[in-house]
């Protein structure tokens, strides 16, 4: 039996695929490589030894999907296939419906159809919009204010309706907070296409030059230092937490929400400090207005995800500054 990892190629598939495959799983890989690139598979194999079956496929491709569960035994899925540009969603939302709800949708019921009825959901924090308190617990309120978070949580909804009609399946949401980070070999990390909207791809694009100087989109929020604050977590981490979930869909059926976060909030400037002392580099930066669409304060509660699934963050904003800058060091 196999597990299918859609958007494997990706900076937290990739990720999870490594971890997959250390605990000994048969790893299929889907991704139509739109925010990827195929070395990634032989950064993989250089890291486990093992070079996943990887299908070029697009989830709109309903009969090569198809083709996929025909060809292989497919126990549970992974989904991380997806948009997920904030700012980009809002300038062309026709397109983040139809890739990510569609592309869903076309997996949903091609596990059906197999009778393949455990899956893994990468879901994000932004299906809170702009929380009441922090630090959040999956009980909050649901708002969103863009496409991109919306997409999420139409699928987190299509999910629970999919369980009430058929509850045998065994359903995983992950709430995902600020993935940054890079496996500790510096071979598989985050490459985003063209200009960084995030925070960490962009400075170490600073840190080697490539940009002048970072932007810190405000520094007139109500947080400790005026600028904003997330809850930070090394994608390692993130893709542990996805094994953890895994044993959680292997045993329980009914579906399961988690944030996947550290509990922790640091502040655009305690990113830079940090980075600045673990790498030795200055980052040259200056205040600018705030980024529409960004909220001031966003940190989990990860009690939930610690007491269920017996998972939590062990990596610390330090490391994930240096293996962040440790990966564009091995890239040149
Ligand atoms: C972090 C902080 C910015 C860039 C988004 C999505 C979320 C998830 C992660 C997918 C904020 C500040 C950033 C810059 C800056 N993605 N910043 N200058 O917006 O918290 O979350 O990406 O799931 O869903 O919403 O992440 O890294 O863009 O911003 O000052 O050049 O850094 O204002 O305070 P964000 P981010």
């Amino acid at each position: 039996m196999s597990v299918l990892v859609t958007g494997g190629t990706g900076y937290i598939g990739s990720h999870t695929v490594v971890e997959l495959i250390n605990k000994g799983e048969d790893v299929v890989i889907l991704d139509n490589l739109s925010n990827s690139t195929i070395e990634v598979l032989d950064k993989i194999k250089q890291i486990t030894g093992v070079l996943p079956k990887f299908y070029k496929v697009d989830l709109l491709d309903i009969n090569s999907l198809e083709d996929i569960f025909t060809q292989n035994s497919i126990e549970l899925v992974i989904h991380f296939a997806g948009l997920k540009s904030l700012t980009e969603s809002i300038g062309i939302p026709l397109e983040y419906y139809n890739n990510n709800i569609t592309g869903t949708l076309n997996l949903l019921k091609t596990m059906k159809k197999h009778n393949c009825k455990k899956i893994i959901f990468s879901s994000s924090a932004s299906v809170y919009g702009l929380p009441k308190a922090v630090p959040i617990t999956e009980n909050f309120d649901l708002h969103t204010t863009n496409p991109y978070a919306t997409t999420k949580l139409m699928i987190e909804q299509i999910l629970n309706d999919l369980y009430i009609s058929d509850n045998e399946f065994s359903i995983c949401i992950l709430r995902y907070f600020n993935p940054i980070g890079a496996h500790e070999s510096g071979l598989i990390g985050e490459i985003p296409n063209g200009k960084p909207n995030n925070l960490l791809p962009y400075i170490v694009r600073v840190a080697n030059g490539q940009y002048d100087c970072l932007n810190v989109f405000g520094n007139d929020y109500k947080t400790k230092d005026g600028t904003g604050v997330r809850d930070y977590i090394h994608v390692v981490d993130l893709a542990i937490g996805h094994i953890k979930a895994m044993d959680k869909v292997r045993n329980d059926i009914g579906v399961h929400i988690y944030n996947l976060g550290t509990g922790k909030g640091y502040s655009v400037l305690d990113v830079i400090n940090t980075f600045e002392k673990v790498n030795n580099i200055k980052i040259k930066y200056k205040f600018v207005q705030r980024r529409p669409g960004d909220i001031g304060e966003c940190y989990a509660n990860a009690n939930k995800a610690k007491e269920e699934l017996n998972w939590e963050a062990k990596r610390d904003l330090e490391q994930m500054c240096k293996d962040s800058w440790n990966f564009i060091l091995k890239s040149k």
